[in-house]
């Protein structure tokens, strides 16, 4: 069986909690795109574990696969591999596919500079990935098969690189710079041999397992299907699973991620952002800080338009709603059923094109808050949005731990 574990929304949904919770049901895990910009959390045993590149498998000492399509940061790499070591757990298991792009630390300079000093910065977690997916596109990246080359190769192909880009290196990035990071660069790369692997002959070896492709970032996050170009650099969909692997099979559950309410970080359209004091409240209740920056996490109500569509995208069979204690307590809770247009009063229950030149205000329905999960005025929501996404419920979670999951 294969199934995938797919963010609905902006990221951050909380898809380390669902691969963790099905694990258990599974021989290997892959992650399929993005690099070191994810955070995916995991608790349990009262203890709380972030990963970034490493699948969150790693800790249930399962196979974990990084796919083709993602890109790796060795130096960051290497400080993930030590942290999963010095918790205890083990990397035997671990690999990374050959075709793997590499980030390299002049491409971080860039995201960097280009955030700090462009109006059209995107509010990125300057992990460099933009910039690593573009030399990919260019063919000019290095790539996870290098490592075998001579260092005076790698050398080589990473200046080329570097160079091709330096018109857009910060002044005081200067050749000092540039060449101690080379060699720390070439140092910590070539640590990464043992974990190579060649996707197609680890996915022949593996063809009878049960295997769970683990999303990063979210379908509103996809470069082609989010709301470009407020989105990040890779394919986020469930069939792109499938894409980094090189296998053309069903995808038989898609397990989809929706919080009961939407958060973003990063810039761009938030269409059912609450007010101030509402954002607050969510915000400290659900602990909504980025945990691969830290950054606050903009808090709104559910957009049920933007959710339908993306069960449609990623072909989701079980939704999983998440989060819902947040509201424990909350008087009056609100779901966006459609945009209103402040143009012409038209009423739109699709995605627009763009929200960015549209005047669109969402239109709420309002529902009772509730107590707690077993409260029936969350099951009354929990039922309304089945029927509006026409996607069956198949989780809820009412907390971190791996137990505060209800399974319908
Ligand atoms: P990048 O992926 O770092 O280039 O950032 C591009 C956009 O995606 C920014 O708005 C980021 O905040 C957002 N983003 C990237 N990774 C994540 C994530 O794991 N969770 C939430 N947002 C993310
Ligand atoms: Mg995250």
């Amino acid at each position: 069986m294969i199934s995938s574990v797919i963010g609905l929304q902006y990221g951050d949904e909380g898809k380390g909690k669902f691969t963790d919770y099905l694990m258990k049901d599974n021989d290997t895990v892959i992650r399929f795109n993005g690099g070191a910009n994810a955070g995916h959390t995991i608790e349990f045993s009262g203890k709380q574990y972030i990963v970034h590149l490493i699948p969150s498998g790693i800790f249930l000492n399962k196979w974990c696969l990084i796919g083709n399509n993602c890109v790796l940061d060795p130096i960051d790499f290497n400080k993930e591999l030590d942290y999963i070591k010095n918790c205890g757990f083990s990397s035997d298991k671990l690999k990374i596919g050959s075709s793997v792009s590499i980030v390299c630390p002049f491409h971080k300079e860039m995201d960097k500079y280009f955030e700090e000093n462009s109006s059209l910065h995107l509010g990125t977690t300057r992990r460099g990935i933009g910039y690593a997916y573009a030399d990919k596109c260019r063919r000019i990246g290095l790539r996870m098969e290098d490592v075998f080359l001579s260092d005076d190769q790698i050398f080589d192909k990473y200046y080329n690189c570097c160079y091709a880009n330096k018109i857009n290196f910060p002044e005081e990035y200067n050749n000092k710079k540039i060449y101690d990071d080379a060699y720390d660069f070439v140092n910590e790369f070539k640590k990464l041999k043992k974990y190579v692997c060649n996707v197609t002959d680890f996915m022949i070896d593996h063809q009878n397992d049960n295997i769970l492709f683990e999303g990063a970032q979210s379908t509103q996050l996809d470069i082609t299907w989010g709301e470009y170009p407020f989105v990040t650099s890779s394919n986020c969909l469930a069939q792109e699973a499938l894409v980094s692997v090189g296998i053309r099979k069903n995808i038989d559950k898609v397990f989809g991620i929706s919080k009961i309410y939407t958060t973003r970080v990063g810039t761009g359209p938030f269409i059912t952002k609450m007010d101030d004091e509402t954002d607050e409240k969510v915000r400290n209740i659900g602990h909504e800080f980025g945990a691969t920056t830290g950054r606050k996490r903009k808090c709104g109500w559910l957009d049920l338009v933007a959710l339908k569509r993306s069960c449609v995208l990623n072909g989701v069979t079980d939704l999983c709603l998440v989060k819902t204690d947040v509201f424990n307590a909350f008087e009056i809770v609100k779901v966006c059923i459609g945009y209103k247009s402040l143009k012409d009063d038209s009423i739109l229950n699709r995605t627009p094109y763009t929200f960015e030149y549209n005047d669109l205000i969402p239109i709420y329905q309002e529902f009772p808050g509730w107590k707690n999960e077993t409260d029936p005025n969350l099951t009354d929501v929990v039922n309304f949005i089945e029927n509006y996404t026409n996607t069956s419920i198949r989780f809820i979670s009412y907390g971190a731990d791996r137990d505060k999951l209800i399974e319908r």
